[in-house]
């Protein structure tokens, strides 16, 4: 692979339609809604849409459970609504990345309902169908143990054809069988489907979850092997390269939350033979419980963030390519994460910090919506008003069914790290409803829109968002921040990460306070030469600081 690509020098943006911009007045985001705003995304510089999925869908979760893979959800417009899109953003020069859900379709998809209609339906063996295992007991359950990772056994009963099937997230999405050629044959045709038609790439959704090892489908009444990671999948990665992607100018990311930096280097490696890159997710699950996972936030060591972030960093340095995210539509808002949200001007501060902390490290850099403004989690005080399955299967399961937690305890998990957090609609302006729609809006507008909204920030050049378009445009201008070497200093100082990047003779000096105390400046020469005699690329605070002293949120961005 040439070690120079578009992909690498890009920024994403993510869109979660849904909640993006309506333009008819139904209170949910849509394609036209999208096309409408392209102008800003142009204006923030970024290069690539990444549209979460716009296929027709029952809404279980959100469109990824999908039941029509080649025609667009009513709701969000037509096939020409879709065509227009495209072309509207070739035209400004941002690329379309699709979103590409085929670990699991919808129960509704005709693939599936014509699987269970009976145990000899050619499309049974689509999907993984299993007889329950007789227990010692004499009684029929769950054909293993595997849990669902939205809570609850990974196996449904289907009364009809007295089956169980498997489903690694909601029953409302059954997972498709990738050891049957005939279903490959059918992703790839559609893959190739919407790239003939001109895209630009896809996301893949839970794409380290395809193949499922022996053990995890097998019937045995016992503790099954995770699917996440399983070695087979990068045989269906190599082949999907060999029928569709092979010979095509186009972005591949995959999602894989079982990746190491080693298993990246198979992935998304410099050979080429998979995708181009991966989402890791081990800095998200920094403040997760071992037990109870997100449902039971703990604090998190800064020392533990520059751990991760940084062996990411130098382990696919010329190895393979990183993606660089805080926000996307599964994690909570990173500004009310890892910044502060409690004050105006400590959120300006710390979004800008970690925008800087972000965008200054190789790999490619994906914004999610609301992220260039500083959007913040809602207040959540009950399951009211909320709409993710996520949440309520968890609160089923750990609250009612099991008791393991009270209602309480997982109220605080819900607040901080629950998903509908970043799906809140779009802050356009002061307008009602934010300016999203002109209706009643699918889920409520976070209250904080009057302050926080994108009509404030554009022309504003102390905004969050002027600031994320510089980023932007440093990393167009700067090749180190493309190509650079990487190296963390003072791994073990719990305030600041600083590290530094190296490319052609060019050095980097990024520093970042993530506290909002005063932090003593750090004794590295290197960096004091930086300060003294380097260029400030960018800064969070316009005054000069107090020599020898750090302020609450500060970065700073020095070239020598
Ligand atoms: C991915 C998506 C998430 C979805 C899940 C099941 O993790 O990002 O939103 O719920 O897959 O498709």
């Amino acid at each position: 692979m040439n070690p120079k690509e578009w992909w690498k020098e890009t920024v994403v943006y993510q869109i979660y339609p849904r909640s993006f911009k309506d333009s008819t007045g139904s209170g949910v985001g849509d394609l036209n809604g999208v096309t409408e705003k392209l102008d800003y995304l142009a204006e923030l510089g970024a290069g690539v849409i990444w549209l979460s999925p716009v296929y027709e869908s029952p809404n279980v979760d959100n469109g990824y459970d999908i039941s029509d893979y080649l025609s667009i959800m009513k709701e969000f417009g037509t096939m020409a609504d879709f065509d227009r899109l495209l072309s509207e953003a070739h035209r400004r020069n941002i690329k379309i990345v699709m979103d590409l859900v085929v670990n699991h379709t919808s129960d509704r998809h005709p693939w599936f309902i014509e699987s269970r209609s009976s145990r000899d339906n050619p499309k049974r063996g689509w999907y993984i169908w299993r007889d329950g295992y007789k227990g010692p007991d004499g009684k029929t359950g769950v054909p293993n143990k595997l849990e669902s990772v939205f809570s609850g056994p990974a196996w449904k009963y289907d009364e009809k054809t007295g089956q169980y099937y498997l489903h690694l997230f909601a029953s409302a999405q059954p997972d498709l069988n990738w050891a049957n050629l005939d279903v490959r044959n059918a992703v790839f045709d559609i893959m190739n489907w919407w790239l003939d038609k001109g895209i630009d790439g896809f996301r893949m959704d839970v794409i380290d979850a395809i193949h499922k090892p022996e053990s995890a489908v097998a019937v045995s009444g016992k503790d099954a092997e995770t699917c996440f990671g399983s070695p087979g999948v990068h045989g269906y990665l190599k082949e999907m390269r060999r029928k569709v992607l092979a010979g095509r100018d186009i972005m591949t990311v995959g999602e894989c939350s079982s990746a190491t930096v080693k298993t990246a280097r198979l992935f998304a490696g410099s050979g080429g033979s998979e995708l181009n890159m991966v989402f890791q997710f081990e800095h998200t699950w920094i403040d997760h419980d071992k037990q109870f996972g997100k449902w039971r936030p703990l604090p998190y060591k800064l020392s533990r963030l520059k751990e991760i972030l940084s062996r990411w960093q130098t382990g696919l340095y010329k190895k393979g390519w990183n993606s660089l995210y805080w926000d996307n539509h599964d994690q909570p808002r990173a500004v009310s994460r890892f910044g502060d949200d409690s004050t105006e001007e400590n959120r300006v501060r710390s979004a800008k910090m970690l925008a800087a902390c972000l965008h200054m490290m190789q790999g490619t850099p994906y914004i999610y919506q609301g992220e260039e403004l500083g959007m913040t989690n809602m207040p959540i005080n009950s399951l009211d008003g909320l709409n993710d399955v996520e949440i309520f299967n968890a609160y089923r399961e750990l609250v009612e069914e099991k008791k393991l937690l009270t209602r309480d305890e997982i109220m605080t998990g819900i607040k901080k790290l629950g998903r509908d957090n970043a799906r809140t609609p779009m802050q356009w302006n002061t307008s009602a409803n934010a300016g999203f729609t002109t209706g009643k809006p699918w889920m409520k507008v976070n209250p904080n829109y009057k302050t926080i909204n994108a009509a404030s920030q554009i022309h504003d050049p102390e905004s969050v968002f002027s600031f994320y378009r510089r980023l932007i445009r440093l990393r167009r201008e700067y090749p180190v921040i493309v190509y650079g070497d990487y190296k963390l200093l003072l791994p073990g100082d719990e305030k600041l990460f600083v590290y530094r990047r190296r490319h052609e003779g060019k050095t980097l000096f990024v520093l970042c306070n993530f506290s909002g105390e005063k932090a003593a400046a750090p004794a590295i020469p290197e960096f004091k030469k930086a300060e003294k005699s380097g260029k400030l690329l960018i800064a969070n605070y316009n005054e000069d600081g107090p020599r020898g002293g750090i302020r609450p949120w500060e970065t700073r961005v020095y070239l020598t």
